[in-house]
């Protein structure tokens, strides 16, 4: 870990800053040492990578996603062509583009959660060249090991770190986009992971993620049913309703044989802006904000017939004759 670094995580429980002590170093790199914040959380570096794993009791699924990718870390790269060959896709075009809807330009930071072997990592450092930043993240210190291995000879600045996908250790808006593939079924709280992707990328920034999901229309197909009964993994839904509020121009794909989708959304602030003041032409006419805020209560049918006769007669829309009603009614109840 460069000791620069320590600037830029955060207490995955608290988001409190976090100070450096080292216990081992060559050069600006940390071999051993700790990250502490003041309220005395501690989170070791050990091997040069910091554990910035929070809870320190992780719920079952991270758990075992720990275990499963740590005892499979050795042979991962040598199983992992299967999946693409089972599809007839080349590997190396399909992480092109999923990569291509992160929209990189040289010079950007980015974070990979759930880098694994960091096979996608190779390619977000080639569309960086030598400018930029990549932070390669997974719950697996076994896993991630395999990554450093790999892109140990790129030109593009790598900084490696363990942590939960569900608790970031770093502050709101501090990269130009988050790229994450594989893993997301397996985390114990889905929303909680794409909100903390949303959030730790600045506004404008882009989020791109993506899982096995058999499609809705192939769930019953042989080839549905093949692979969902191969692994659970593929009878997982596609996960709108966990998708965070500030998501913009969301485009979802179905890649890798139509058995994978992909997720890619712009970071905007809040919800959506919307002009719900525009008068709505017609017989009901106010608008969207009267319509959904300005109900008061039903009438008799013998009133409402009456309301119908008034508004034809005077050519006016029902919410202009009822609002005027209903204000003059009640400013002569209350003599104003
Ligand atoms: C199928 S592998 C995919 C690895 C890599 N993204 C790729 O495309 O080859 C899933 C990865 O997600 C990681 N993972 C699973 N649950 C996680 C969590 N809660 N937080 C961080 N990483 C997690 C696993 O350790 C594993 O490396």
């Amino acid at each position: 870990m460069r000791a620069s670094d320590a600037a830029v995580y955060r207490s995955p429980a608290s988001g409190e800053a976090l100070s450096l002590d080292i216990h081992e170093s060559a050069g600006d790199d940390v071999i051993g040492g700790e990250l502490r914040t003041a309220g005395g959380e501690r989170y070791p570096i050990v091997d040069g990578i910091p554990d910035l794993t929070y809870p320190p009791d992780l719920a079952g699924e991270d758990a075992t996603a720990r275990t499963v990718y740590d005892s499979v870390a050795s042979v991962y790269d040598e199983y992992l062509p299967l999946t693409f060959q089972t599809f007839g896709c080349d590997e190396g075009q399909t992480r092109e583009l999923m990569v291509e809807r992160l929209r990189l330009v040289p010079g950007q930071r980015v974070l990979e959660v759930g880098a694994g072997t960091g096979r996608t990592s190779a390619v977000i450092a080639a569309k960086l060249r030598d400018r930029g930043h990549i932070y390669v993240h997974d719950i697996s210190r076994g896993i991630l090991q395999k990554a450093v291995e790999r892109l140990s000879r790129e030109a593009v600045p790598l900084s490696f770190l363990i942590s939960n996908g569900i608790y970031l250790p770093f502050a709101d808006d501090s990269f130009d986009a988050v790229f994450h593939f594989g893993g997301l079924n397996m985390f114990s709280d889905i929303r909680r992971g794409l909100s903390e992707m949303a959030r730790v990328v600045r506004p404008g920034g882009r989020v791109v993620v993506g899982d096995e999901s058999v499609p809705p229309w192939l769930r019953e197909t042989n080839f549905g049913k093949v692979l969902i009964a191969t692994s659970s993994h593929y009878g997982a839904r596609l996960p709108l309703e966990e998708m965070p509020v500030a998501a913009r121009e969301v485009a979802i794909e179905y890649i890798l044989g139509g058995a994978f989708y992909l997720i890619s959304f712009t970071v905007g602030e809040g919800e959506p802006a919307a002009n719900f003041d525009l008068p709505i032409p017609g017989v009901r006419g106010g608008t969207h904000r009267t319509r959904a805020h300005g109900q008061l209560e039903g009438v008799t049918l013998e009133a409402k017939r009456l309301a119908q006769r008034a508004r034809e007669k005077r050519g006016i829309s029902m919410h202009a004759w009822l609002d005027e009603a209903v204000r003059e009614a009640a400013r002569r109840d209350l003599e104003e």
